[in-house]
This record gives structure tokens, C-alpha cells and sequence, in this order.
């Protein structure tokens, strides 16, 4: 983790929060290479989740919602971790993450101290709104964006006549406060969730949560992770979420060990129940179709994190490989595999040489590939060094510009993943990386 850690800072896609203060646990800033990677993870899934599907809408609702949402969601009374601190050394810990053994004995399991009595801490940040600091204005910053699709579903059902089964979309920041933040962006307090909520028959609801665990298994698989790295833990009795019949994460196998990434839950009719307590409103469903059949949906879950998702992909992509046995550090290159639809860059544009004319050239080519992808021009150093920039950043395409390109207005077109170089027309060149992004399979 250090070194993916390390990387991330130097290459530009993660720094600390605050760093010039000292840093801001639970919080991370993405770099010019980070935010257009976690850009491209929401893109990916929002195509796979809104667009590939026709029954199934977007939507972008706001952070602060009406605090009696977090009552009827449960939130207030059960979003909790179990707490204990040691009096000695005064770490913190969750009482579920540290040996039953120091947890019964009340020893902390980091110097032996003695440790006060379990107490039950919300995880959700709380604030006022409005000048006045009284209890009328207290507002909390959203725990999950769920919450957000649950008291628009009847207007979408209205504006967009959706009929069951749908989906609704949504990606946003949620915040919690987190007991441990630590393993890098993999549990912070301010992070982004990509959450879908499909709203169906009860009785069907067994079904399409199977359904929708195949086809987010099948989502990972697509976007090229390793599928050894993957796997399936459902939630015993004493793990489900108060909201929950049945649930599964997918973990993958972070460099600290099998982590949840994303999960998939039968939340059954409790949050829209819940909402018709709290708020007096009808939120049946009318089945137009079924002689105006009414009942509460029952709602299926997927929720990843996005920043979570955009760790996990960093981890897979991460790769050490040695390509020369010179005995010098230039032996190996550090290479980051992405799958081209998600490089934070698709392709570099490297003259060989600046002078005679092969900059102008790689720069009007850099002009042309502009338009259809996200580019990056790269003039200064030794073309192999440029490389090794390049693969470091996760560049899936590097176009070199030399005297050849002149006279017959051709360029290299090198690949990352085998380091194997092609010759090809400039004319062509678009196109050309257009269908290897296409057919792109990792094979390393
Ligand atoms: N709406 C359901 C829900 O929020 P969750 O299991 O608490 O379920 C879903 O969270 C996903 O959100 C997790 O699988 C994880 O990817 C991400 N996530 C949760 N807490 C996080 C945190 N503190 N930091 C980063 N990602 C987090």
C-alpha cells in the first residue's frame, strides 16, 4: 500500500487534505490525474447502470435532506459503531475490529492499557442550518445517497411514467464519521457513492436480487479486473444492516487483505414503509396494468463506492515488470494497466526531437487527437524515460513523432500493456486507436 501510495502522490492522482496544515484525516484531494480516473469510473458505471439500461433513470439529490428523513431511514437511532479508547495511550478503536480477548480482558491491544466501557457513537456528521445553533436547525450531512432516490421515487414515477421494475441512479458524496480512517481513500470520512435502487414487485425480489448480483459481478469482469482478486461474502445474521433481508459484498483482495467494495442488498419495503410512516404520504406504487394493484415496492440494492472503486482499480493496475537485465534500476518500470476506457490519459504525444519541425507536427497531431481523446504532450528527455512517464500514469497509447513521420507521414504507435510498437498512418491513427480500445484485453 505504501508504494501505491507513494505513486498516487507523485504521479499527481491523490494528495493528502489540508497537507500544508498537517493533512485532514478522513479526507483526500484527487490530483489532475485522480479526478479525471474517478471520473472515468463514474462514467463506466453510470453507462452501465443508466444507459445500457431502459428502466433505469438518473438522479443528483442534495447532500442536506430534511433531518426527519434520517429518522425514518433509521439512521438516527441505529447508524452506530461500538467505541472503546484506551486511557493509556489513547487510541481509539471499534469494538467489533480488535480481538474479543483484549475486548472482554478491557486491554488495549496496542500497549495494554486499560480501556473504557464500550459506547455506541453515530456515524453521521451533524450540523446546524441557519444562524441559530438550536436543536430546530440541526441538519446531518447524508450517510449514503439512497436516502435521496427514496423520497424522489414518486416523482419519477410521475415525470417519467416508470413502471415496475425500475431503476434509479445516482453518484455523490456521502460522509461519515469514521472511528478508523486509515489504509489510505479506502474508508474516509467524505467520499462518493455510486448507488443504484431497484424498486420491484415483493415476491419477486428473491430474483432480481440474484439478478443484479450477476450483473454487477459481470460489470467487473467487463471492465478487465483481476477476477481471482474478487469474491462474494454474504452478510451473517450479526452483519446485516438494519434495512436489510439478504446481503452480499463483492470484496476484492486489497494489498491489506479481502475489503468490501461494493454490495448488494434486499432492503425489502422498509425505507419507502418507513418514509409513508414519517412523512403521512402515499408512496404505493398504482399497477396501471394490474386492475391499479397497490403496494409498497420492495427495493433492490447496489451500492460501490466510487473512491473505494477508484483505490481498488489503482491495486489492480499496479504492476512491477522487468524489462531489461542491465543490472541497473532501469531494469524494471513501474506500469499502471488500465483498461483505455478508464487511463486518466488515452494517448501521449512525444516528438523525438524538438527541432526541425517535429515538434509543430506532434503538436498538430496532438490538436487532431484532441477531439476524441484525452491527451497529453510530453517533449522533454529521452524517448525511453518518456515511456516509463507515460506507463507510470497508466497511458494506454503513446504516438511518437520522428524524421520517418516527414517524409511519409507516418508515427509509431507504441502499446503499453507489451511495449510493442507499430507503424501506422497519420490519417489513420484515430481511427486506428479507436478499434484497439475496443477490442483491448488485458493480458498481463
Ligand atoms: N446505501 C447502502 C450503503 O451505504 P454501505 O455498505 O454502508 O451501504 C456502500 O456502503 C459502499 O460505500 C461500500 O461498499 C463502500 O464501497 C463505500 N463506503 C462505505 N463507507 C465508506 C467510507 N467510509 N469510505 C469510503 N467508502 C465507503
Amino acid at each position: 500500500m505504501e508504494k501505491i501510495t507513494s505513486l498516487a502522490k507523485r504521479r499527481g492522482f491523490v494528495y493528502q487534505s489540508s497537507e500544508i496544515y498537517g493533512g485532514q484525516n478522513g479526507a483526500w484531494d484527487y490530483g489532475p490525474l485522480g479526478v479525471e480516473l474517478k471520473n472515468r469510473i463514474a462514467g463506466a458505471w453510470w453507462k452501465e447502470m443508466t444507459r445500457l439500461h431502459d428502466n433505469i433513470v438518473g438522479l443528483d439529490a442534495a447532500i442536506l435532506m430534511h433531518p426527519r428523513t434520517w429518522e425514518a431511514s433509521g439512521h438516527v437511532e441505529n447508524f452506530t459503531d461500538p467505541l472503546v479508547d484506551c486511557k493509556k495511550c489513547k487510541s481509539r478503536f471499534r469494538a467489533d475490529q480488535i480481538p474479543q480477548e483484549n475486548l472482554a480482558a478491557k486491554k488495549c491491544p496496542d500497549c495494554g492499557g486499560e480501556l473504557t466501557d464500550t459506547r455506541k457513537f453515530n456515524l453521521m456528521f451533524k450540523t446546524h442550518i441557519g444562524p441559530a445553533e438550536d436543536t430546530a436547525s440541526i441538519i446531518y450531512l447524508r450517510p449514503e445517497t439512497a436516502q435521496g432516490i427514496y423520497v424522489n421515487y414518486k416523482n419519477i414515477i410521475q415525470s417519467n411514467r416508470m413502471k415496475i421494475p425500475f431503476g434509479i441512479a445516482q453518484i455523490g458524496k456521502a460522509f461519515r464519521n469514521e472511528i478508523v480512517t486509515k489504509n489510505f481513500i479506502f474508508r474516509t470520512c467524505e467520499f462518493e457513492q455510486m448507488e443504484m435502487q431497484y424498486f420491484v414487485k415483493p415476491g419477486t425480489d428473491e430474483e432480481w436480487f440474484a439478478e443484479w448480483r450477476k450483473r454487477r459481478w459481470a460489470y467487473y469482469e467487463k471492465l478487465g479486473i483481476k477476477m481471482d482478486h474478487l469474491r462474494w461474502h454474504q452478510h451473517g445474521p450479526d452483519e446485516l444492516a438494519h434495512y436489510a433481508k439478504d446481503a452480499y459484498d463483492i470484496e476484492y483482495l486489497f494489498p491489506m487483505g479481502w475489503r468490501e467494495l461494493e454490495g448488494v442488498h434486499n432492503r425489502t419495503d422498509y425505507d419507502l414503509g418507513r418514509h409513508t410512516q414519517f412523512s403521512g404520504k402515499d408512496l404505493q406504487y398504482i399497477d396501471q396494468d394490474n386492475n391499479n394493484e397497490r403496494y409498497i415496492p420492495f427495493i433492490i440494492e447496489t451500492s460501490a463506492g466510487l473512491t473505494r472503486n477508484l483505490l481498488m482499480i489503482f491495486c489492480d493496475a499496479y504492476d512491477e515488470e522487468q524489462v531489461a537485465e542491465k543490472g541497473n534500476e532501469d531494469d524494471w518500470r513501474t506500469v499502471l494497466r488500465f483498461h483505455p476506457d478508464l487511463a486518466p490519459v488515452t494517448v501521449a504525444i512525444l516528438p523525438l526531437m524538438k527541432k526541425d519541425g517535429l515538434a509543430e507536427l506532434a503538436q498538430n497531431i496532438r490538436a487532431e487527437l484532441k477531439e476524441d481523446y484525452a491527451t497529453d504532450y510530453d517533449q522533454s528527455g529521452a524517448i525511453g524515460r518518456r515511456y516509463r512517464r507515460q506507463d507510470e500514469a497508466g497511458t494506454p497509447f503513446c504516438v511518437t513523432v520522428d524524421y520517418q513521420s516527414k517524409e511519409d507521414h507516418t508515427v509509431t504507435l507504441r502499446f503499453r500493456d507489451s511495449m510493442e510498437q507499430v507503424r501506422v498512418p497519420k490519417a489513420e491513427l484515430s481511427a486506428r486507436i479507436r478499434q484497439e480500445i475496443k477490442v483491448y484485453k488485458r493480458t498481463k
